[in-house]
């Protein structure tokens, strides 16, 4: 596969060393990719360690594929073996790892340790989800959007929920594709108000003032991973906040649901909603397999 080569940082922690041409050009081979149902040789004899503190399906599932379908070897290795920060350090763990193999994606609860392994290891360090941005999802959910609407640019872009990870990353990445992004989030769960101001995003504390009017209405669970422990009054703080059939009625007419997964029903959105003809769920968690594609073919070989 011959692509326009793109000048990227060493790892993919954040968007923040992405320029628009580089994100255009990632989409634009995960795009190839997808159409092509491209199978390579990029990662031939190579091995990428997938370090997982935390569950997933989705990200785990794709990015072993991916390495997979660029003919090299996945390696999950999740808390139990690597015992981060408790059998060893992340430091010594990189410094291992970087001997075996040519690249490193990690899950993990604090961003700090998915940094760490960026510092220590020489190979590139993908950032497969910190408690601070969630890159592959962001990545998926634009090429979602340029397909259902040929593009990004101009789009209105609604996000109602928590001022999570998953917003975190879309805000970095709103201004590179273009989207007029709102957002609307309980009082106590904004997201970063530099974020916000870069990204250009309109802030509420109403959903249908975010929802109205918009081409793209996104929402993700209101209790992260490793925030369990803030289930019950999460459950109250965002009561109002659901993602329904008549709050997505406020929406343009020809708006599109998108959720990154796992959803719970009933909290942040209603079943209708994620199995109703405007959700593109199902072909946004597809294309989580041709962009972490796209991610290694660019970072890796
Ligand atoms: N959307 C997402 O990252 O899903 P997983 O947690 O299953 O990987
Ligand atoms: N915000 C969620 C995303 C899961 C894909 C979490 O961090 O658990």
């Amino acid at each position: 596969m011959t692509q326009t080569p793109v000048r990227l940082p060493k790892d993919l922690l954040d968007f923040s060393h992405l320029s628009a041409s580089g994100l255009e050009a990632l989409l634009d081979t995960s795009i190839r990719m997808k159409a092509e149902k491209y199978r390579g040789l990029e990662l031939a004899g190579q091995s990428v360690a997938l370090v997982f503190e935390k569950p997933s399906l989705r990200t785990r599932t794709t990015l072993e594929l991916a390495v997979v379908q660029l003919g090299g070897h996945a390696l999950y290795l999740d808390q139990r073996q690597t015992g981060i920060g408790v059998r060893e350090p992340v430091r010594d763990i990189a410094r291992n790892l970087e001997r075996w193999v040519a690249g490193i994606a990690a899950r993990v609860y604090k961003h700090e340790t998915v940094e760490a392994f960026a510092q220590h290891a020489k190979v590139p360090v993908i950032n497969a989800l910190s408690d601070k941005t969630h890159p592959l999802q962001a990545l998926a959910d634009l090429q979602t959007m340029r397909e259902v609407f040929g593009k990004t640019g101009g789009l209105r872009f609604a996000y109602v929920g928590d001022g999570n990870n998953v917003l975190a990353s879309l805000l970095e990445v709103a201004p590179l594709a273009g989207l007029e992004v709102r957002v609307a989030t309980p009082k106590g769960y904004e997201p970063d108000a530099k974020l916000l101001k870069t990204a250009g995003a309109k802030f509420t504390y109403v959903p249908a003032e975010a929802v109205e009017g918009a081409q793209v209405v996104y929402t993700d669970v209101w209790t992260s991973m490793g925030q369990e422990e803030e289930t019950a009054k999460r459950l109250c703080d965002f009561k109002g906040f659901e993602i329904t059939n008549d709050l997505l009625d406020l929406a343009a007419p020809e708006a599109i649901f998108l959720h990154c997964l796992p959803a719970h029903y009933g909290e942040e959105v209603a079943e209708e909603v994620v199995y109703g003809p405007k959700s593109r769920v199902f072909d946004q968690a597809e294309n989580r397999l041709h962009t972490a594609k796209a991610v290694l073919y660019h970072w890796l070989s």
